[in-house]
Protein backbone atom coordinates (compact mmCIF):
# COMPACT_ATOMS: atom_id res chain seq x y z
CA UNK A 1 0.00 0.00 0.00
CA UNK A 2 1.02 3.79 0.14
CA UNK A 3 2.10 4.12 3.10
CA UNK A 4 5.20 3.17 4.09
CA UNK A 5 6.22 1.94 7.70
CA UNK A 6 9.64 0.95 8.92
CA UNK A 7 8.28 -2.01 11.10
CA UNK A 8 9.55 -5.18 9.40
CA UNK A 9 9.58 -8.45 11.21
CA UNK A 10 12.47 -10.71 10.68
CA UNK A 11 11.68 -13.96 10.31
CA UNK A 12 12.27 -16.27 13.15
CA UNK A 13 14.56 -19.12 12.32
CA UNK A 14 11.41 -21.50 13.48
CA UNK A 15 10.03 -19.94 10.29
CA UNK A 16 12.72 -20.69 8.35
CA UNK A 17 12.62 -24.19 9.07
CA UNK A 18 9.22 -23.97 8.23
CA UNK A 19 9.99 -22.75 4.53
CA UNK A 20 11.29 -26.20 3.58
CA UNK A 21 8.55 -28.27 5.56
CA UNK A 22 5.57 -27.52 3.18
CA UNK A 23 5.24 -28.40 -0.66
CA UNK A 24 4.04 -31.40 -2.10
CA UNK A 25 4.95 -30.70 -5.29
CA UNK A 26 6.48 -33.31 -6.99
CA UNK A 27 9.04 -30.67 -7.06
CA UNK A 28 10.04 -29.09 -3.90
CA UNK A 29 9.42 -25.56 -3.35
CA UNK A 30 12.09 -23.67 -2.24
CA UNK A 31 13.21 -19.87 -1.32
CA UNK A 32 16.61 -20.69 -4.06
CA UNK A 33 14.44 -21.68 -6.70
CA UNK A 34 15.03 -18.75 -9.17
CA UNK A 35 18.99 -17.86 -7.25
CA UNK A 36 20.84 -19.06 -10.49
CA UNK A 37 18.15 -18.62 -13.63
CA UNK A 38 16.75 -15.43 -12.15
CA UNK A 39 18.29 -13.58 -9.26
CA UNK A 40 16.43 -10.70 -9.91
CA UNK A 41 12.92 -11.24 -9.90
CA UNK A 42 11.84 -10.41 -6.52
CA UNK A 43 13.48 -6.75 -6.75
CA UNK A 44 11.23 -6.33 -10.15
CA UNK A 45 7.94 -7.60 -8.71
CA UNK A 46 9.15 -4.95 -5.88
CA UNK A 47 9.79 -2.50 -8.02
CA UNK A 48 6.56 -2.35 -10.28
CA UNK A 49 4.32 -2.98 -6.80
CA UNK A 50 6.07 0.03 -5.64
CA UNK A 51 5.02 2.18 -8.76
CA UNK A 52 1.66 0.46 -8.67
CA UNK A 53 0.97 1.55 -5.25
CA UNK A 54 1.78 5.15 -5.53
CA UNK A 55 -1.04 5.49 -7.80
CA UNK A 56 -3.58 2.28 -6.44
CA UNK A 57 -2.76 2.55 -2.42
CA UNK A 58 -5.22 -0.92 -2.24
CA UNK A 59 -3.38 -2.85 -5.16
CA UNK A 60 -1.37 -4.55 -2.68
CA UNK A 61 -4.26 -6.24 -0.58
CA UNK A 62 -5.74 -6.77 -3.94
CA UNK A 63 -2.80 -8.65 -5.02
CA UNK A 64 -3.20 -10.58 -2.11
CA UNK A 65 -6.28 -11.73 -2.53
CA UNK A 66 -5.49 -12.79 -5.93
CA UNK A 67 -2.86 -15.55 -4.55
CA UNK A 68 -5.20 -16.09 -1.86
CA UNK A 69 -8.11 -16.72 -4.79
CA UNK A 70 -5.66 -18.39 -6.66
CA UNK A 71 -4.45 -20.74 -4.37
CA UNK A 72 -7.82 -21.99 -2.84
CA UNK A 73 -9.31 -23.46 -5.82
CA UNK A 74 -7.06 -26.27 -7.42
CA UNK A 75 -3.65 -24.88 -5.26
CA UNK A 76 -1.47 -22.28 -6.33
CA UNK A 77 -1.21 -22.61 -9.94
CA UNK A 78 -2.18 -19.05 -11.98
CA UNK A 79 -5.02 -20.67 -12.79
CA UNK A 80 -7.30 -17.34 -11.65
CA UNK A 81 -4.86 -15.18 -13.95
CA UNK A 82 -6.72 -17.05 -17.08
CA UNK A 83 -8.56 -14.70 -18.97
CA UNK A 84 -11.67 -16.68 -21.06
CA UNK A 85 -11.12 -18.14 -24.31
CA UNK A 86 -12.77 -20.75 -26.33
CA UNK A 87 -11.48 -23.22 -23.90
CA UNK A 88 -10.97 -21.67 -20.82
CA UNK A 89 -14.01 -20.73 -18.61
CA UNK A 90 -12.22 -18.15 -16.50
CA UNK A 91 -12.53 -17.80 -12.28
CA UNK A 92 -12.29 -14.06 -12.48
CA UNK A 93 -16.28 -14.34 -12.42
CA UNK A 94 -16.89 -16.82 -10.41
CA UNK A 95 -19.21 -15.96 -7.81
CA UNK A 96 -16.31 -14.77 -4.98
CA UNK A 97 -14.42 -12.97 -7.79
CA UNK A 98 -16.86 -11.82 -10.82
CA UNK A 99 -16.23 -7.32 -10.28
CA UNK A 100 -14.12 -7.56 -6.90
CA UNK A 101 -11.03 -9.16 -8.04
CA UNK A 102 -8.43 -6.77 -9.59
CA UNK A 103 -4.83 -6.09 -10.37
CA UNK A 104 -4.55 -8.53 -13.35
CA UNK A 105 -3.16 -5.26 -14.71
CA UNK A 106 -0.49 -5.23 -12.22
CA UNK A 107 0.46 -8.45 -12.31
CA UNK A 108 1.24 -8.33 -16.47
CA UNK A 109 3.29 -5.07 -15.65
CA UNK A 110 5.54 -7.99 -13.42
CA UNK A 111 5.05 -10.47 -15.94
CA UNK A 112 6.35 -8.68 -19.03
CA UNK A 113 9.40 -7.06 -16.70
CA UNK A 114 10.04 -10.40 -15.52
CA UNK A 115 9.98 -12.37 -18.64
CA UNK A 116 12.48 -9.41 -20.44
CA UNK A 117 14.79 -10.35 -17.75
CA UNK A 118 14.50 -14.14 -18.05
CA UNK A 119 12.73 -15.43 -20.42
CA UNK A 120 10.38 -18.56 -19.98
CA UNK A 121 11.69 -18.96 -16.28
CA UNK A 122 9.19 -17.63 -13.46
CA UNK A 123 5.68 -19.08 -13.14
CA UNK A 124 2.57 -16.38 -13.21
CA UNK A 125 2.19 -18.41 -9.72
CA UNK A 126 4.88 -17.49 -8.57
CA UNK A 127 4.34 -13.95 -9.39
CA UNK A 128 1.21 -13.40 -7.33
CA UNK A 129 3.25 -15.23 -4.11
CA UNK A 130 5.99 -12.97 -4.07
CA UNK A 131 3.69 -9.80 -5.13
CA UNK A 132 1.58 -10.77 -1.65
CA UNK A 133 4.93 -11.08 0.19
CA UNK A 134 5.54 -7.72 -1.31
CA UNK A 135 2.65 -6.32 -0.92
CA UNK A 136 2.30 -7.08 3.18
CA UNK A 137 5.82 -5.58 3.55
CA UNK A 138 5.22 -2.38 1.30
CA UNK A 139 2.37 -1.99 4.15
CA UNK A 140 4.82 -1.98 6.97
CA UNK A 141 3.97 -6.14 7.78
CA UNK A 142 6.17 -8.74 8.12
CA UNK A 143 9.14 -10.08 5.51
CA UNK A 144 9.59 -13.59 4.76
CA UNK A 145 11.60 -15.94 2.23
CA UNK A 146 8.61 -17.28 -0.54
CA UNK A 147 9.05 -21.00 -1.03
CA UNK A 148 9.23 -20.79 -5.07
CA UNK A 149 9.37 -23.23 -7.89
CA UNK A 150 5.14 -23.38 -8.69
CA UNK A 151 4.10 -24.09 -12.10
CA UNK A 152 0.91 -22.62 -14.47
CA UNK A 153 -2.23 -25.00 -14.70
CA UNK A 154 -3.09 -25.26 -18.48
CA UNK A 155 -6.93 -24.84 -17.29
CA UNK A 156 -9.26 -23.16 -14.60
CA UNK A 157 -12.21 -23.99 -13.02
CA UNK A 158 -14.94 -21.66 -12.90
CA UNK A 159 -17.84 -23.84 -10.73
CA UNK A 160 -15.04 -24.62 -8.35
CA UNK A 161 -14.03 -21.51 -7.32
CA UNK A 162 -17.60 -20.71 -7.26
CA UNK A 163 -17.79 -23.34 -4.39
CA UNK A 164 -14.64 -22.85 -2.91
CA UNK A 165 -14.41 -19.25 -2.32
CA UNK A 166 -15.99 -18.46 1.19
CA UNK A 167 -18.36 -15.83 0.71
CA UNK A 168 -18.42 -13.26 3.49
CA UNK A 169 -21.13 -13.97 5.55
CA UNK A 170 -20.03 -17.66 6.44
CA UNK A 171 -20.07 -18.44 10.05
CA UNK A 172 -17.04 -19.47 12.15
CA UNK A 173 -17.78 -23.23 11.39
CA UNK A 174 -18.18 -22.56 7.83
CA UNK A 175 -14.88 -20.97 7.56
CA UNK A 176 -13.04 -23.98 9.52
CA UNK A 177 -14.75 -26.41 6.83
CA UNK A 178 -13.93 -24.45 3.63
CA UNK A 179 -10.17 -24.05 4.51
CA UNK A 180 -10.19 -27.27 5.69
CA UNK A 181 -10.74 -28.62 2.02
CA UNK A 182 -7.85 -27.29 0.92
CA UNK A 183 -5.29 -28.28 4.03
CA UNK A 184 -5.73 -25.24 6.01
CA UNK A 185 -6.99 -26.80 8.93
CA UNK A 186 -6.28 -25.28 12.16
CA UNK A 187 -7.66 -22.24 13.80
CA UNK A 188 -4.63 -20.64 13.81
CA UNK A 189 -4.42 -20.46 9.96
CA UNK A 190 -8.22 -19.37 9.91
CA UNK A 191 -7.61 -16.00 12.25
CA UNK A 192 -4.29 -15.20 11.24
CA UNK A 193 -5.06 -14.95 7.40
CA UNK A 194 -8.37 -13.39 8.44
CA UNK A 195 -6.10 -10.50 9.54
CA UNK A 196 -5.09 -9.58 5.76
CA UNK A 197 -8.17 -7.86 6.31
CA UNK A 198 -5.74 -5.30 7.75
CA UNK A 199 -5.75 -3.43 4.79
CA UNK A 200 -7.67 -2.85 1.49
CA UNK A 201 -10.93 -2.42 0.93
CA UNK A 202 -14.97 -4.00 0.26
CA UNK A 203 -17.60 -3.36 -1.41
CA UNK A 204 -20.98 -2.64 0.17
CA UNK A 205 -22.34 -5.72 -1.61
CA UNK A 206 -20.44 -7.70 0.89
CA UNK A 207 -21.45 -6.68 4.15
CA UNK A 208 -24.94 -4.41 3.72
CA UNK A 209 -26.88 -7.60 4.45
CA UNK A 210 -25.74 -6.73 8.18
CA UNK A 211 -26.74 -3.13 8.18
CA UNK A 212 -30.75 -3.17 7.83
CA UNK A 213 -32.36 -7.09 8.29
CA UNK A 214 -29.88 -8.92 9.31
CA UNK A 215 -30.59 -13.02 8.68
CA UNK A 216 -34.20 -11.99 8.00
CA UNK A 217 -34.35 -10.52 11.82
CA UNK A 218 -35.74 -7.51 10.48
CA UNK A 219 -32.76 -5.52 12.70
CA UNK A 220 -29.10 -4.96 12.28
CA UNK A 221 -26.49 -7.80 12.91
CA UNK A 222 -26.32 -7.42 16.57
CA UNK A 223 -22.59 -7.97 17.14
CA UNK A 224 -22.11 -4.62 15.37
CA UNK A 225 -20.82 -1.03 17.52
CA UNK A 226 -23.37 0.76 17.00
CA UNK A 227 -21.25 4.21 16.29
CA UNK A 228 -20.08 1.75 13.85
CA UNK A 229 -23.21 0.45 12.82
CA UNK A 230 -24.21 4.32 12.09
CA UNK A 231 -21.54 4.97 9.84
CA UNK A 232 -21.78 2.16 8.02
CA UNK A 233 -25.23 2.67 7.08
CA UNK A 234 -24.39 6.31 5.97
CA UNK A 235 -21.63 4.71 3.41
CA UNK A 236 -24.06 1.71 2.35
CA UNK A 237 -27.62 2.91 2.35
CA UNK A 238 -30.66 0.32 1.89
CA UNK A 239 -30.92 -0.69 -1.60
CA UNK A 240 -27.86 1.71 -2.37
CA UNK A 241 -25.32 1.60 -4.53
CA UNK A 242 -23.15 -2.24 -3.67
CA UNK A 243 -20.12 -1.21 -5.31
CA UNK A 244 -19.33 1.44 -3.12
CA UNK A 245 -16.24 0.63 -1.22
CA UNK A 246 -15.30 1.28 2.42
CA UNK A 247 -12.05 0.24 4.26
CA UNK A 248 -11.58 -3.37 5.66
CA UNK A 249 -9.64 -1.72 8.87
CA UNK A 250 -11.52 1.40 10.01
CA UNK A 251 -8.71 2.64 11.92
CA UNK A 252 -5.47 1.84 10.14
CA UNK A 253 -6.63 1.25 6.58
CA UNK A 254 -3.64 0.97 4.58
CA UNK A 255 -0.90 -0.55 7.06
CA UNK A 256 -0.47 -4.05 7.74
CA UNK A 257 -0.52 -3.76 11.54
CA UNK A 258 -2.87 -5.87 14.28
CA UNK A 259 -5.18 -2.81 14.38
CA UNK A 260 -8.08 -5.83 12.20
CA UNK A 261 -8.24 -7.94 15.61
CA UNK A 262 -8.34 -4.68 18.26
CA UNK A 263 -11.22 -3.47 16.11
CA UNK A 264 -13.14 -6.71 16.48
CA UNK A 265 -12.56 -6.18 20.01
CA UNK A 266 -14.95 -3.27 19.55
CA UNK A 267 -17.08 -4.56 17.75
CA UNK A 268 -15.95 -2.64 14.20
CA UNK A 269 -15.01 -5.57 12.41
CA UNK A 270 -16.67 -4.85 8.64
CA UNK A 271 -17.77 -8.23 7.48
CA UNK A 272 -19.97 -10.35 9.36
CA UNK A 273 -16.90 -13.47 8.75
CA UNK A 274 -14.44 -10.65 10.32
CA UNK A 275 -16.52 -10.08 13.29
CA UNK A 276 -17.78 -13.22 14.17
CA UNK A 277 -14.34 -14.81 14.96
CA UNK A 278 -14.38 -12.55 18.52
CA UNK A 279 -18.42 -12.57 18.56
CA UNK A 280 -19.22 -16.09 18.61
CA UNK A 281 -20.03 -17.45 22.04
CA UNK A 282 -17.34 -20.42 22.55
CA UNK A 283 -15.33 -20.16 19.98
CA UNK A 284 -11.84 -20.30 19.91
CA UNK A 285 -10.98 -18.30 17.87
CA UNK A 286 -12.13 -15.54 20.66
CA UNK A 287 -8.15 -16.39 22.14
CA UNK A 288 -6.25 -15.85 19.35
CA UNK A 289 -7.64 -12.62 18.26
CA UNK A 290 -7.43 -11.74 21.80
CA UNK A 291 -3.55 -12.84 21.33
CA UNK A 292 -3.19 -11.31 17.82
CA UNK A 293 -4.82 -7.95 19.42
CA UNK A 294 -2.39 -7.88 22.01
CA UNK A 295 0.83 -8.65 20.62
CA UNK A 296 1.55 -7.87 16.92
CA UNK A 297 4.32 -9.82 16.65
CA UNK A 298 2.45 -12.79 17.64
CA UNK A 299 0.18 -11.97 14.86
CA UNK A 300 2.63 -11.62 12.30
CA UNK A 301 4.21 -14.78 12.95
CA UNK A 302 1.54 -16.76 12.41
CA UNK A 303 0.21 -14.60 9.46
CA UNK A 304 3.77 -15.71 8.06
CA UNK A 305 3.10 -19.19 8.82
CA UNK A 306 0.23 -19.90 7.70
CA UNK A 307 0.98 -17.75 4.50
CA UNK A 308 3.46 -20.33 3.72
CA UNK A 309 0.79 -22.80 3.88
CA UNK A 310 -1.18 -21.36 2.18
CA UNK A 311 1.15 -20.75 -0.67
CA UNK A 312 2.24 -24.75 -0.55
CA UNK A 313 -1.27 -26.01 -1.33
CA UNK A 314 -0.43 -28.18 -4.67
CA UNK A 315 -2.70 -28.60 -7.58
CA UNK A 316 -4.05 -31.84 -7.81
CA UNK A 317 -1.58 -34.50 -8.89
CA UNK A 318 -0.75 -35.11 -12.55
CA UNK A 319 -2.05 -31.86 -13.41
CA UNK A 320 -0.16 -30.69 -16.74
CA UNK A 321 1.13 -27.44 -16.21
CA UNK A 322 3.83 -24.67 -17.70
CA UNK A 323 5.52 -21.77 -17.24
CA UNK A 324 3.17 -19.60 -18.91
CA UNK A 325 4.72 -16.74 -21.16
CA UNK A 326 1.57 -14.54 -21.06
CA UNK A 327 -0.26 -15.25 -17.36
CA UNK A 328 -3.77 -14.38 -19.07
CA UNK A 329 -3.36 -17.44 -21.41
CA UNK A 330 -1.49 -20.80 -22.19
CA UNK A 331 1.20 -21.58 -24.40
CA UNK A 332 0.40 -22.38 -27.44
CA UNK A 333 0.12 -26.21 -28.81
CA UNK A 334 2.96 -25.93 -31.16
CA UNK A 335 5.16 -25.79 -27.34
CA UNK A 336 3.33 -28.77 -25.86
CA UNK A 337 6.55 -30.46 -25.71
CA UNK A 338 7.33 -28.37 -22.64
CA UNK A 339 4.60 -29.27 -20.75
CA UNK A 340 5.16 -30.87 -17.93
CA UNK A 341 3.12 -33.58 -15.66
CA UNK A 342 3.36 -34.24 -12.33
CA UNK A 343 3.65 -37.88 -11.97
CA UNK A 344 4.63 -38.64 -8.40
CA UNK A 345 2.09 -38.26 -5.14
CA UNK A 346 2.66 -35.48 -2.71
CA UNK A 347 4.09 -37.19 0.34
CA UNK A 348 3.23 -35.87 3.75
CA UNK A 349 5.70 -33.87 6.18
CA UNK A 350 5.73 -31.31 8.85
CA UNK A 351 4.32 -28.65 6.21
CA UNK A 352 1.53 -30.90 4.76
CA UNK A 353 -0.96 -31.22 7.53
CA UNK A 354 -4.43 -31.81 5.68
CA UNK A 355 -2.87 -31.74 2.16
CA UNK A 356 -5.11 -34.45 1.24
CA UNK A 357 -3.75 -37.33 -1.12
CA UNK A 358 -6.17 -36.39 -3.59
CA UNK A 359 -5.72 -33.43 -3.91
C1 LIG B 1 -20.41 -10.88 -13.63
O1 LIG B 1 -20.88 -9.58 -13.42
C2 LIG B 1 -21.38 -8.94 -14.58
C3 LIG B 1 -21.65 -7.49 -14.25
O2 LIG B 1 -22.39 -7.38 -13.07
C4 LIG B 1 -22.63 -9.71 -15.02
O3 LIG B 1 -23.16 -9.13 -16.19
C5 LIG B 1 -22.24 -11.15 -15.30
O4 LIG B 1 -23.40 -11.91 -15.59
C6 LIG B 1 -21.54 -11.77 -14.10
N1 LIG B 1 -21.00 -13.06 -14.49
C7 LIG B 1 -21.30 -14.19 -13.85
C8 LIG B 1 -20.71 -15.43 -14.39
O5 LIG B 1 -22.02 -14.21 -12.86
C1 LIG C 1 -13.91 -28.53 -11.78
O1 LIG C 1 -13.73 -29.21 -10.55
C2 LIG C 1 -14.81 -30.10 -10.27
C3 LIG C 1 -14.58 -30.62 -8.85
O2 LIG C 1 -13.28 -31.12 -8.71
C4 LIG C 1 -14.84 -31.20 -11.30
O3 LIG C 1 -15.90 -32.08 -11.03
C5 LIG C 1 -15.03 -30.57 -12.68
O4 LIG C 1 -14.94 -31.55 -13.67
C6 LIG C 1 -13.96 -29.52 -12.93
N1 LIG C 1 -14.28 -28.78 -14.14
C7 LIG C 1 -13.36 -28.44 -15.02
C8 LIG C 1 -13.82 -27.62 -16.18
O5 LIG C 1 -12.19 -28.79 -14.91
C1 LIG D 1 -29.80 -16.97 11.48
O1 LIG D 1 -31.08 -17.45 11.82
C2 LIG D 1 -31.15 -18.84 11.98
C3 LIG D 1 -32.63 -19.22 12.17
O2 LIG D 1 -33.22 -18.35 13.08
C4 LIG D 1 -30.29 -19.26 13.15
O3 LIG D 1 -30.33 -20.66 13.32
C5 LIG D 1 -28.86 -18.82 12.85
O4 LIG D 1 -28.03 -19.11 13.95
C6 LIG D 1 -28.79 -17.35 12.56
N1 LIG D 1 -27.45 -17.00 12.11
C7 LIG D 1 -26.73 -16.04 12.64
C8 LIG D 1 -25.38 -15.83 12.05
O5 LIG D 1 -27.12 -15.35 13.53
C1 LIG E 1 -21.36 2.82 -7.75
O1 LIG E 1 -20.16 3.05 -7.05
C2 LIG E 1 -19.00 2.78 -7.80
C3 LIG E 1 -17.80 2.89 -6.86
O2 LIG E 1 -17.78 4.14 -6.24
C4 LIG E 1 -18.93 3.75 -8.97
O3 LIG E 1 -17.80 3.47 -9.75
C5 LIG E 1 -20.18 3.60 -9.81
O4 LIG E 1 -20.18 4.55 -10.83
C6 LIG E 1 -21.43 3.75 -8.96
N1 LIG E 1 -22.58 3.40 -9.76
C7 LIG E 1 -23.65 4.18 -9.81
C8 LIG E 1 -24.78 3.70 -10.64
O5 LIG E 1 -23.70 5.25 -9.22
C1 LIG F 1 -17.72 1.14 19.92
O1 LIG F 1 -16.66 1.82 19.27
C2 LIG F 1 -16.12 2.89 20.03
C3 LIG F 1 -15.10 3.60 19.16
O2 LIG F 1 -14.08 2.70 18.77
C4 LIG F 1 -15.52 2.34 21.32
O3 LIG F 1 -15.01 3.39 22.10
C5 LIG F 1 -16.57 1.57 22.08
O4 LIG F 1 -16.00 0.97 23.22
C6 LIG F 1 -17.19 0.52 21.20
N1 LIG F 1 -18.27 -0.17 21.88
C7 LIG F 1 -18.25 -1.45 22.19
C8 LIG F 1 -19.48 -2.00 22.84
O5 LIG F 1 -17.28 -2.16 21.98
C1 LIG G 1 4.40 -11.87 21.73
O1 LIG G 1 4.45 -12.96 20.85
C2 LIG G 1 5.78 -13.41 20.65
C3 LIG G 1 5.71 -14.45 19.53
O2 LIG G 1 4.76 -15.43 19.79
C4 LIG G 1 6.32 -13.96 21.94
O3 LIG G 1 7.62 -14.42 21.74
C5 LIG G 1 6.29 -12.88 22.98
O4 LIG G 1 6.69 -13.41 24.21
C6 LIG G 1 4.91 -12.28 23.10
N1 LIG G 1 4.98 -11.10 23.96
C7 LIG G 1 4.20 -10.98 25.02
C8 LIG G 1 4.35 -9.71 25.77
O5 LIG G 1 3.40 -11.83 25.34
C1 LIG H 1 -5.01 -31.32 10.17
O1 LIG H 1 -4.83 -32.35 9.21
C2 LIG H 1 -3.72 -33.19 9.49
C3 LIG H 1 -3.52 -34.14 8.33
O2 LIG H 1 -4.73 -34.72 7.95
C4 LIG H 1 -3.97 -33.93 10.80
O3 LIG H 1 -2.86 -34.73 11.12
C5 LIG H 1 -4.18 -32.92 11.91
O4 LIG H 1 -4.53 -33.56 13.09
C6 LIG H 1 -5.29 -31.94 11.54
N1 LIG H 1 -5.35 -30.88 12.54
C7 LIG H 1 -6.50 -30.49 13.07
C8 LIG H 1 -6.42 -29.40 14.08
O5 LIG H 1 -7.57 -30.99 12.77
Amino acid sequence: MASLFLNKFVVSSLVAMLLFAGASYAQQLTPTFYDSTCPNVIGIVRTVLQNAAMADPRIGASLNRLHFHDCFVNGCDGSLLLDNSATILSEKQALGNNNSVRGFDVVDQMKTQVEAACPGVVSCADILAIASEESVVLAGGPSWAVPLGRRDSLTANRSLADDQLPPPFFTVDELKANFATVGLNTTEDLVALSGAHTFGRARCVGFVGRLYNFNSTGGPDPTINATFLETLRQICPQNGNGSVLTNLDRTTADAFDSNYFTNLQTREGLLQTDQELISTPGSDTIELVNRFAANQTAFFQSFVNSMIRMGNIPPPPGSPSEIRRNCRVVNSASVADTIVTTTTTPTGSVGTDGFASDM
